[in-house]
C-alpha cells in the first residue's frame, strides 16, 4: 500500500543521509527484523554494506539456507557466511541447564560475531564505521526501563555491540511495530517464509531438546519440527499460532510398538501458542484432524520417535519454551 511505499522511500533515504558514502555491517539471524533492516540499507547503499550471518547449527530446517540463497537472491547483499556448527556443538557438550545453555550460546556467538566483524573490516580498504541493527519501536521502549528482561534480550540478539569496536548504529525500524516491518519487508519484496516467520529464539533448538544437545538429536528435532510447521502451513493456520515449538524430551524414552517390533523411543511435544506480545500465552486449540497429520507424520517419519503429545498450558504459569 502507500503508506509502506512512502515509509520505504523515507527509510532508504535517511539511512544514505546517515551513511552517506560509509560502509556498514549487519548481522542476520534468519529473522524478520534483521532481514528487514538489512533490505532497506542494501537498498539505500548497494554493495557498501555487507551481512554476516553466524550458522550456529540450531536453527530449523531450511532456515539458513533461505538466509544464504533466497534473501542472498531477493536483495543482492553482500554476505558472509560463518560455519559455527563445530564450535557450538563442542561447546554445548554435556550442558542441560536451561540457563547455562543460554549463557553459553551467547557467549560464543558474540565471540564468533566479533571475530567476523573484525575481519570484514580488516579486509575493507576503507574502514566501516556503522552497524545496522533490526531494532524496532516496542525494543526502544523495552531498553529505556532497563529491564533485565531487555537486558537478556539484547544479549542474545544478532550484533549485540562489541565493546572495542566503534560503531555508530543504524536503526531503520526503530519508529516501527512489527505488522508495519513486516509490511515493509513485503514491499521491499522478500520471500513470504521470512517476512511471515514466527518468532524464535536466538538460542534457537538449543533449548528445545530438553537434555544435553548434539547433533544426533539436533536432527531428530529438526525433522519433527519441519513435519509441524509444514502441517501448519498446510492448514493455512501459521498466521493465527503466534509460535509453534516443538519440543524433543531427549532423556525420555517410552515404549510402543510399530510394525511387528516393540520400540523404545522418545517422545516429543507440540507446543503451539496464540499470544499478542510472548507475555503471556494461551495454547492454542489446533484442529483435532491437523494434530493427527502431525502426529502420524512425525512417528511414521521420524524413527527415534514413538509418542507425540501436546502442551495445553496457558502462560502463565507454564512459558512458551520449556527451557
Ligand atoms: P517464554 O518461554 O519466556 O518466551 O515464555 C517468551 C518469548 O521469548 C522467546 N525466548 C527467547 N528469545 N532468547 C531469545 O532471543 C532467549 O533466550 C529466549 N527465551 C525465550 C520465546 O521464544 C518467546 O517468543
Amino acid at each position: 500500500n502507500w503508506t509502506m511505499v512512502n515509509i520505504a522511500e523515507e527509510s532508504i533515504e535517511a539511512v544514505r543521509a546517515q551513511i552517506g558514502d560509509g560502509r556498514a555491517i549487519c548481522g542476520l539471524s534468519g529473522g524478520v527484523d534483521s532481514a528487514v533492516a538489512a533490505a532497506l540499507v542494501q537498498r539505500a547503499i548497494g554493495s557498501r554494506l555487507t551481512c554476516v550471518f553466524v550458522d550456529h547449527g540450531l536453527l530449523r530446517k531450511g532456515e539458513a539456507e533461505q538466509v544464504e540463497k533466497d534473501f542472498v537472491a531477493a536483495t543482492g547483499v553482500n554476505l558472509h557466511v560463518v560455519d559455527a556448527q563445530e564450535r557450538f556443538l563442542a561447546a554445548l557438550a554435556g550442558v542441560t541447564d536451561p540457563e547455562e545453555k543460554r549463557k553459553i550460546i551467547g557467549r560464543e556467538f558474540i565471540r564468533v560475531f566479533e571475530a567476523a566483524e573484525r575481519e570484514i573490516v580488516g579486509e575493507s580498504d576503507e574502514p566501516v564505521q556503522f552497524l545496522v541493527q533490526g531494532t524496532l519501536y516496542p525494543d526502544v521502549v523495552e531498553s529505556g526501563g532497563g529491564t533485565g528482561a531487555a537486558n537478556i534480550k539484547s544479549h542474545h540478539n544478532v550484533g549485540g555491540l562489541p565493546e572495542d569496536l566503534q560503531f555508530q548504529l543504524v536503526e531503520p525500524l526503530r519508529t516501527l511495530f512489527k505488522d508495519e516491518v513486516r509490511a515493509l519487508g513485503e514491499q521491499l519484496g522478500l520471500p513470504a517464509e521470512i517476512v511471515w516467520r514466527q518468532p524464535f529464539p536466538g538460542p534457537g533448538l538449543g533449548i528445545r531438546i530438553i537434555g544435553a544437545v548434539d547433533r544426533e538429536r539436533l536432527d531428530i528435532l529438526r525433522e519433527a519440527d519441519a513435519i509441524a510447521r509444514e502441517e501448519l502451513t498446510r492448514a493455512g493456520l501459521d498466521r493465527e499460532v503466534w509460535q509453534f515449538p516443538v519440543v524433543l524430551l531427549a532423556d525420555v524414552r517410552s515404549v510402543g510398538v510399530q510394525g511387528d517390533g516393540r520400540t523404545y523411543g522418545h517422545p516429543i511435544v507440540l507446543r503451539p501458542v496464540t499470544s499478542e506480545d510472548a507475555m503471556t500465552a494461551d495454547w492454542a486449540r489446533l484442529p483435532y484432524d491437523v494434530l493427527q497429520k502431525i502426529s502420524t507424520r512425525i512417528t511414521n517419519e521420524v524413527r527415534e520417535i514413538n509418542r507425540v503429545t501436546v502442551d495445553i498450558t496457558s502462560k502463565p504459569p507454564g512459558t512458551i519454551e520449556w527451557e
